[in-house]
């Protein structure tokens, strides 16, 4: 069990890494949405190649209309690498936004328009627990080489000490191969923070009989000694607008309507994974309703804002939310309010920065480490 006796875990452990940032000015919040539309556009055109918008595809419909680019998190990080522009506005969550500001130069800044855009699965494995739970894991196992790997859904400190420890970065789109090359180096893998993943991915490379789950301070749980029996150690995370879906709704989309096909996430259960005809990250997720035939229907296992835009994109395919009114929107992607997005981008226009994504020097350095070992494999 692993005590975490120098923690201050008020302190020093927190959901949100950046409470600093500025909430949206009173005389934005009433903005209607032809205003505010013909105002951000005003405002791109002002700042013309100075500034891009990069946006996830769970972003509001608001945002990814203004986004010169819409992809998934290893699209996103690698157009943030290509980018030239002196503002990044990044349309995403904290950690999407830490590695643009990671990965772009030093004379770039990375704007995120709106506090509180943080995902709760990347507060669930912070570096400080990570840390005290490796020290465990390496003295339970002193004979093998663990290799740590950590999801894009995690913070700047945990990918540099991922990098720290031999490991890197991946995304849903690279997960095996990010495992391949942990494999190739070592001979364990500690997969941080999300156990549906990892779980996937081990099925996914023939190793589901070498995984063990691991929350270092569950009373009940397995103790470091017993995890590290197995080659494949997940840490207790997950997201829970894809914990939501369950083998159930597989079943009655199917009942309902049996010409129906099934892509979902691979951050869902192994059950919902198994149970799919097609897995895969955003993107691919995206690529499979737009190669669709006009009339198939494709039942859509993700957050419901990708799944609404599917619709839209895609009116001659029949796009269905995979439990219908049960789909959740992801809440830290919302907080991107597009009234945020007109406010910053105004101000860009007056010369104030306003939302900066710094990562600190100290782990700035190392989880660019991670980060292009991750673009390299
Ligand atoms: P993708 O990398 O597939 O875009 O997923 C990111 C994410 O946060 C899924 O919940
Ligand atoms: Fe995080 Fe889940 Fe939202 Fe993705 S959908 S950003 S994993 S909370």
């Amino acid at each position: 069990m692993v005590k975490m006796e120098t923690a201050e875990l008020d302190t020093d452990l927190s959901l949100f890494k950046y409470d600093n940032l500025e909430q949206l000015p009173p005389q934005y919040r009433e903005l209607d949405e032809a205003e505010r539309t013909e105002r951000i556009e005003a405002a791109l055109e002002e700042l013309g190649d100075d500034a891009v918008i990069l946006g996830h595809n769970y972003q509001r419909r608001e945002i990814v209309e203004h986004a010169d680019f819409v992809g998934d998190s290893y699209q996103l990080s690698k157009e943030a690498a290509e980018a030239d522009a002196e503002y990044v506005i990044f349309g995403g969550v904290t950690f999407m936004a830490e590695s643009a500001d990671i990965i772009t130069d030093d004379d770039q800044t990375v704007i995120l328009p709106s506090m509180e855009a943080s995902c709760p699965m990347a507060g669930m494995a912070e570096a400080l627990q990570v840390d005290a739970a490796w020290a465990e894991i390496t003295a339970a196992a002193p004979d093998s080489e663990i290799i740590p790997i950590t999801y894009m859904n995690s913070y700047a400190d945990l990918k540099a000490f991922c990098a720290s420890q031999g490991g890197l970065v991946c995304t849903s789109s690279n997960a095996h191969e990010a495992f391949e090359y942990a494999f190739e180096k070592g001979d364990k893998v500690l997969f941080l923070p999300d156990k549906h993943l990892g779980e996937n991915t081990a099925y996914r490379l023939g190793m589901e009989d070498d995984i063990a789950e691991w929350d270092p301070w569950d009373p009940e749980g397995k103790d470091a000694e017993e995890v590290a029996e197995s080659d494949i150690v997940l840490w207790d995370g997950y997201c829970q607008v894809h914990e939501r879906f369950r083998e159930d709704h597989i079943e009655e989309i199917r009942d309902e309507h049996p010409d129906a096909n099934v892509v979902v996430h691979p951050e869902c259960r192994r059950e919902v994974v198994e149970a799919a005809d097609v897995v895969g990250s955003t993107s691919t997720i995206c690529e499979t309703v737009a190669n669709a035939d006009p009339g198939e229907k494709w039942a859509i296992g993700t957050e419901i804002h990708l799944t609404n835009h599917l619709q839209r994109w895609h009116p001659e395919v029949e796009v269905l939310p995979l439990c219908g009114e049960a789909c959740m929107d992801c809440n830290a992607m919302r907080q991107i309010d597009p009234n945020y997005l007109a406010w910053v981008l105004e101000e860009l226009v007056e010369g104030r920065e306003r939302n900066v994504i710094e990562v600190a020097p100290e782990e700035k350095e190392l989880a660019e480490v991670a980060l292009d070992r991750m673009l390299e494999i």
